[in-house]
């Protein structure tokens, strides 16, 4: 499929697109960071019986799981929630603790493995294409993204419908439109991962200093979008 053709759609385009291709073999991918929430919100006004879910790895922090009920309450909606297996985690913090991931960059896989990558499989198992909120400007491990493409690590069609908006954007489109975000914004927290992989940023840092602060800036991806995407 000639995917290039998406690069100059706008992502209410996009997605709608992808809602009417791809039905109910799609979902949004929401970790209720504030590019998510604007998709819920346009996919809500496309479609409110679009598919969207979220990977509650037990370690979220308690604003995410605020915004997510204000969005239940706001949109109507019913997320998806994918937990992780009881069994691996007793096995991973048994052998590990609690806190692994602060030990190496293995531990850290290994908690993201367990707490992020098993339960996505699990979703991706009923999907045959998923949404993003992923943007160029995030990070150096993205600004080669395209706004749809074939995702080949997972074999899947993946549309990030975002890719290209700056973080003005982001917040004019939450103004506007009055959708719930994430308090822990308005607190320096730019980009929001499980609350012990996460802190604020000072002034001038990287949008993702905050994330897994302790690890080189190449590094830091957990896994949900390692693999490049061929267009
Ligand atoms: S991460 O890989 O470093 O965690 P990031 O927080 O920037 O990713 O989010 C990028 C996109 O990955 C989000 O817009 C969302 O589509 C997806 N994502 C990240 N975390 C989750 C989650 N906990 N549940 C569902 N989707 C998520
Ligand atoms: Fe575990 Fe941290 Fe990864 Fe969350 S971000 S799954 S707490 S290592």
């Amino acid at each position: 499929m000639d995917f290039e053709k998406f690069e100059n759609q706008s992502a209410q385009d996009a997605l709608s697109w992808a809602l009417e291709t791809y039905g109910d073999k799609i979902a949004l991918a929401c970790s209720f960071g504030v590019e998510d929430m604007v998709l819920v919100d346009m996919l809500a006004k496309i479609n409110p019986k679009a598919r969207i879910f979220t990977l509650d790895t037990g370690r979220l922090a308690q604003e995410t799981y605020d915004v997510m009920d204000a969005a239940r309450d706001k949109y109507g909606i019913e997320f998806e929630v994918m937990f992780p297996q009881t069994a691996a985690v007793e096995e991973m913090e048994s052998k590990n603790g609690a806190n692994l991931f602060y030990q190496s960059i293995e531990s850290r896989k290994l908690c993201c493995n367990v707490r992020k990558m098993e339960p996505l499989r699990r979703a991706f198992a009923s999907l045959d294409a998923w949404i993003t909120g992923l943007r160029r400007e995030q990070a150096v491990t993205r600004t080669d993204i395209p706004k749809v493409g074939h995702d080949e690590g997972n074999d899947l069609i993946k549309v990030n419908a975002l890719i290209d908006w700056s973080e003005d954007q982001i917040w004019a489109y939450v103004k506007e439109n009055k959708v719930p975000y994430n308090l822990l914004h308005d607190q320096g927290y730019p980009s929001i991962g499980c609350a012990p992989c996460t802190r604020a940023v000072k002034a001038g840092e990287d949008i993702r200093a905050g994330r897994w602060w302790w690890e080189r800036p190449d590094q830091k991806e957990c896994g949900l979008h390692a693999k490049e995407q061929a267009q």
